[in-house]
């Protein structure tokens, strides 16, 4: 019994030593929270330094009179690419540090920071939330299909609840890829409230000689978006597919290309069921606004399903129409966002290799010494130093471009 006792003690003073270490190791993590912490605030102070000193050089450049040689002509063009270059890399910096979530989220979420620090993870996000539409798309179009066979009431509640539920956490999915650099439209999110309000209006529509007449059209027109929404979810992942290699290959110009032509191809197979799509929209609200005048006395929910489904054509087809030309038009700007990206995504993949390789030579005990004599002379004031230097010395190539 006293050797037990022993035995316990000797146990238990080691797990001591092993809990010493362990404070040792949250304290270190504090610190580098604390650092953390102070170098986020230095970027975003230098993020808003360089955008004042750009928006001063841009600003002289509009007042610039008219270049007298070519040479002037040339270097005028540098500067105008070099501030294209430069804003794609603070927006890249940016997507590095924490944002705050809008009005929306804050009401929905609370006071919660839904920020992903690193590309790939946003990306994988991305991903997510394609893959989430495309389930659903699959349930709704088995479930659109069955009404159009059956005609109970149950099965027809089902599935517009599922209307609600999926429109709903689409625009919240959407706020928190929006906090995280998304630059998708306002109108796509607005178009999601909007469906989340019109399948609930449809939720409430009593069941009665205006919504048999409405009914069949609708969930024919379901089954469409549905087809039409799994074509989207093709092109989509394409891209996601291409960003993600621009993240791995070495000659970063031959996938920028292969993105962009991609992309072409994949719009110019996209754009006419887009349309078709907005056309029976169209085609919804004018049998909608029929049945608004007869049969008579139609129900409050006639005219605004109408209304909603105008508003959606309006809506989709201008941003569609808007969304090409604007492509073409911003395909400098665009080929810096990708290179940034693309670059931002190698380094973190290199960090994290190179991190576990050192996690992996720390585990095998010889090499595990030489890497601990490695790091020791670098203190926790050290480190922060040789970062804050690099951050705050200018690279040749910023020189170059400030
Ligand atoms: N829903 C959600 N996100 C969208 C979106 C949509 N409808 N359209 C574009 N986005 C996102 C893109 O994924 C991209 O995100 P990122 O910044 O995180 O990479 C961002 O918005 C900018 O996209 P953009 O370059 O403007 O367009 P795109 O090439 O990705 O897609 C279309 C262009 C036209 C194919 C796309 O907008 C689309 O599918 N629109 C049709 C939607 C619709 O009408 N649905 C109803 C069907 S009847």
């Amino acid at each position: 019994m006293k050797m037990d006792i022993e035995a316990l003690c000797n146990e238990w003073n080691e797990l001591n030593r092993e809990y010493t270490e362990l404070e040792t190791c949250n304290r270190r993590y504090i610190e580098l929270l604390e650092q953390l912490y102070s170098h986020q605030q230095k970027c975003f102070n230098e993020i808003k330094h360089q955008r004042y000193r750009m928006n001063q050089i841009t600003a002289s450049l509009r007042q610039f009179p008219s270049p007298g040689g070519p040479s002037d002509k040339e270097k005028l063009d540098d500067l105008v690419k070099m501030s294209l270059k430069r804003k794609a890399q603070l927006h890249e910096i940016e997507q590095s540090l924490p944002a705050k979530s809008g009005r929306y989220l804050q009401i929905i979420l609370g006071d919660v920071n839904v920020s992903i620090l690193n590309r790939n993870d946003k990306v994988r996000y991305k991903d997510d939330y394609e893959k989430f539409k495309l389930i659903l798309n699959v349930i709704g179009l088995i479930m659109a299909f069955f009404n159009l066979i059956f005609n109970y009431r149950a099965l027809e509640l089902a599935f517009i609840f599922l209307l609600v539920w999926y429109y709903c956490t689409l625009t919240i999915r959407e706020s928190i890829l929006k906090v995280n650099g998304s630059r998708i439209k306002g109108w796509w999110r607005a178009h999601h409230f909007i469906s989340t309000v019109a399948a609930g209006v449809l939720l409430v529509w009593p069941q009665g000689e205006h919504w048999q007449l409405f009914r069949q059209q609708f969930m024919y027109f379901n089954v469409y978006i549905s087809i039409v929404q799994y074509l989207q979810f093709g092109y989509q992942k394409g891209l996601l597919y291409r960003l993600k290699a621009l993240g791995e290959r070495h000659n970063m110009d031959i996938t920028i290309e292969g993105f962009h032509s991609w992309m072409w191809r994949g719009l110019s197979f996209l754009l006419p069921f887009l349309f078709i799509g907005y056309a029976f929209q169209a085609y919804n609200a004018w049998t909608l606004y029929k049945l608004a005048y007869t049969p008579p006395d139609a129900p409050w929910h006639v005219s605004v399903m109408s209304g909603l489904f105008l508003l959606l054509f309006v809506g989709n087809m201008a941003t569609t129409l808007w969304v090409v030309p604007e492509k073409i038009r911003e395909r400098a700007k665009e080929r810096y966002r990708l290179q940034s990206m693309g670059k931002s995504m190698k380094l973190r993949k290199e960090m994290k290799n190179s991190a576990s390789d050192l996690d992996l030579s720390a585990s095998s005990p010889t090499v595990a010494a030489t890497a601990a004599a490695a790091t020791t002379p670098i203190t926790t004031t050290d480190a922060a130093a040789t970062t804050t230097e690099a951050a705050t010395t200018p690279t040749e190539s910023e020189k170059k471009a400030n």
